[in-house]
């Protein structure tokens, strides 16, 4: 993959996550129509922007068909069907539902795992995502691109590392109950989306977001491939932006 020439991250560093929300909100609506393609990413970050969509979008302020369709980041393998915690139940609670946007995910139940990553990837790749919403792990994963990810990889299974299952130990009753595997978008995948919002709070995700941004771009940080993206933004708070 060559960098394009006018490849530059825009990174936009906000006061609060109040504003964060407003700058990542405007920024997904903006590439967007109604019938275009979201991609999805769970986690806390994103959520405000969420919020911040679902009430633009109620008080008329934003189009109440704000995507044609949303399409999941990534999924846990093995969660019983219908368990709260997989990520198509997180996003249809925490925002699909309320846009009545109607969403696409890899079955994290398959019984050939790796053929239905292949099958997923494919899907994605067909929708064309205009807009992909991002977070970012401590350790600089993107979805479930652990940091060893290579930086040409598909949409396939992978091992979580255990510090990204400590850190998503508190949805669940115990640690152990933490999915051990899962499917994301691999960093091609996510890579062919038209513009990539990626969203950080906290002084936590200080040194990933700083090795995403001014790394090198390397596999073990994920995220530092965003850096080859087009029109990739990265927003955050002053925390996450290292002071
Ligand atoms: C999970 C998701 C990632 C997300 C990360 C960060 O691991 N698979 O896509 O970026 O959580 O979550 P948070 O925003 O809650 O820190």
């Amino acid at each position: 993959m060559t960098q394009p020439l006018d490849a530059a991250v825009r990174h936009l560093v906000r006061d609060d996550a109040g504003q964060v929300a407003a700058t990542a909100a405007d920024l997904i609506l903006d590439g967007l129509d109604g019938s275009s393609t979201l991609g999805l990413a769970t986690g806390s970050s994103p959520l405000g922007a969420y919020d911040e969509i679902v009430r633009r979008v109620r008080s008329g302020a934003a189009p109440a068909r704000v995507a044609r369709r949303g399409y999941l980041l990534d999924e846990y393998l093995g969660l019983p069907a219908g368990d709260r915690n997989t990520y198509a139940s997180v996003i249809r609670r925490e925002v699909a539902d309320a846009l009545g946007l109607d969403v696409r995910g890899p079955d994290g139940r398959a019984a050939d795992p790796d053929a239905e990553a292949a099958r997923y990837g494919r899907e994605v790749v067909e929708a064309s995502v205009a807009v992909q919403v991002l977070g970012i792990g401590r350790n600089g994963h993107l979805g479930f691109n652990e940091p060893g990810s290579p930086l040409d990889s598909r949409t396939r299974v992978v091992r979580l590392t255990e510090t990204t299952r400590r850190d998503n130990a508190r949805f669940f009753d115990s640690a152990a109950d933490v999915p051990t595997h899962a499917i994301t978008q691999g960093l091609t995948t996510i890579m062919r989306a038209r513009r990539l919002v990626l969203i950080a709070l906290g002084e936590r995700k200080a040194d990933a977001v700083h090795a995403a941004l001014h790394g090198p771009v390397d596999p073990a940080c994920p995220a530092s491939i965003i850096q080859r993206h087009p029109e990739a933004y990265v927003v955050t708070d002053r925390g996450a932006a290292g002071g």
